[in-house]
Formats: structure tokens, sequence, C-alpha cells
């Protein structure tokens, strides 16, 4: 049996000490998520740029523990549209998942099978609740990193394919320098 243990989250980088696993998504593993696909092919062209990094702490994958570590989302834009994680739903679609804002800002972009979406926004001291059956992607809209610390159920797991060949409903762009909420042009009925 497991026992109990600690980490800790510094900032402002939102590492988490100790960890199971650091993840850092680059570009290239974001193809086709971004609306602009002749913005994003350009950006590649320059380098392969680190957009966000995940540190978690890896449970069994059984209903009754919590994973949980930290998101950070760097700042940036491919085209117009911020930088943002792939999004997912989970796989067991009736587990829920909480987020709490350490640093930057954001949004939570979300949406249901059912055609349900939301768009939540992050700043320091937000608690955020996903409910079952809502898929997820966080948005960078500020300067700074957007840290994250989030918690889910052991056996939610991770269906990144539905969000890879759909997209999300609505995408999160810049227009006179404010973020914007607009339809997806590229997403999949
Ligand atoms: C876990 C969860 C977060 C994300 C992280 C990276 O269920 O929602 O830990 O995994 O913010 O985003 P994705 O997983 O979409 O690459
Ligand atoms: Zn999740």
């Amino acid at each position: 049996m497991i026992k109990p243990f600690t980490s800790k989250i510094s900032t402002p980088d939102g590492r988490l000490t100790p960890h199971h696993n650091h993840i850092q998504r680059t570009l290239s593993t974001m193809k086709g998520q971004y609306a602009d696909q002749p913005a994003y092919q350009a950006m590649l062209a320059q380098g392969d740029q680190l957009i966000y990094e995940v540190y978690e702490n890896r449970l069994a994958e059984i209903p009754g523990e919590l994973q949980h570590g930290t998101s950070i989302v760097h700042p940036g834009k491919v085209g117009n549209e911020y930088f943002m994680t792939k999004g997912h739903f989970h796989n067991v679609l009736e587990t829920a998942e909480v987020y709490y804002c350490l640093q930057g800002v954001g949004y939570m972009m979300m949406e249901t099978p059912e055609g349900e979406w939301a768009a939540e926004e992050l700043a320091p001291g937000v608690v955020l609740y996903v409910p079952p059956r809502w898929a997820h992607r966080s948005i960078n809209v500020g300067r700074q990193d957007l840290v994250t610390f989030f918690i889910y159920p052991g056996d939610a797991g991770h269906d990144y394919g539905t969000i890879e060949t759909r997209g999300f409903r609505k995408i999160i762009v810049e227009q006179d320098g404010q973020p914007l909420v607009m339809d997806n042009p590229a997403w999949l009925e």
C-alpha cells in the first residue's frame, strides 16, 4: 500500500518536486490543432518550440487514487491563436477534474460530446471544476507562464484522438490585443 507523501510546487516555474513524470510538448506534437496552418508550418520551420509542460505524480490507475500534478503553458501564439494544450476527454467519460490556477492568465476551453461548450477564465486563486463528460484544454492568453495544479480520478485515462480528429468547437485568438472566442473554422462535425 502506498504511504502518504508530499511534493512541492516551486514558483514561478510551476515545477513539482519530486515528480514521477515530466512531459514536454513541442509544436510538432500539435499538428493539425492550430487553425492557421500556414502560420503553424512557418513557425515549425523556425524550430520545434516548447509549448507546454506537465509534472505529474502517477498513481495506480484505479478509481480510489487521485492523479495530480502541475501544467505549465508557455506564452505565445501560432498566427493569432494562443498557445494551448492538446486537450482531451477522459477515457472514462464520467470522471471530473479540479484545476487550481497559481499563476498567469488564460482560459479553460471545454465541451461535451452533446455539443455544449464553455470557456472559463483562469487567474491566480481560481478553482475550476471540470465536470464529468467535459473535454478540456488550457489556453494561455497572457505574457507569462500559465501555471495550474490539477487533480483527477486515478482511472480516468485520456482520450486525445477525438480532439485530434475533430478539434474543439471554439478557439481563442487575439484580436485588437484582446482574447476573442470564435468558431473553429476547422471543426469537424
Ligand atoms: C489530466 C489533465 C491535465 C492535462 C495537462 C496537459 O487529465 O487534464 O493534467 O493533461 O494540462 O494537457 P493535455 O493532457 O491535453 O496535453
Ligand atoms: Zn483531464
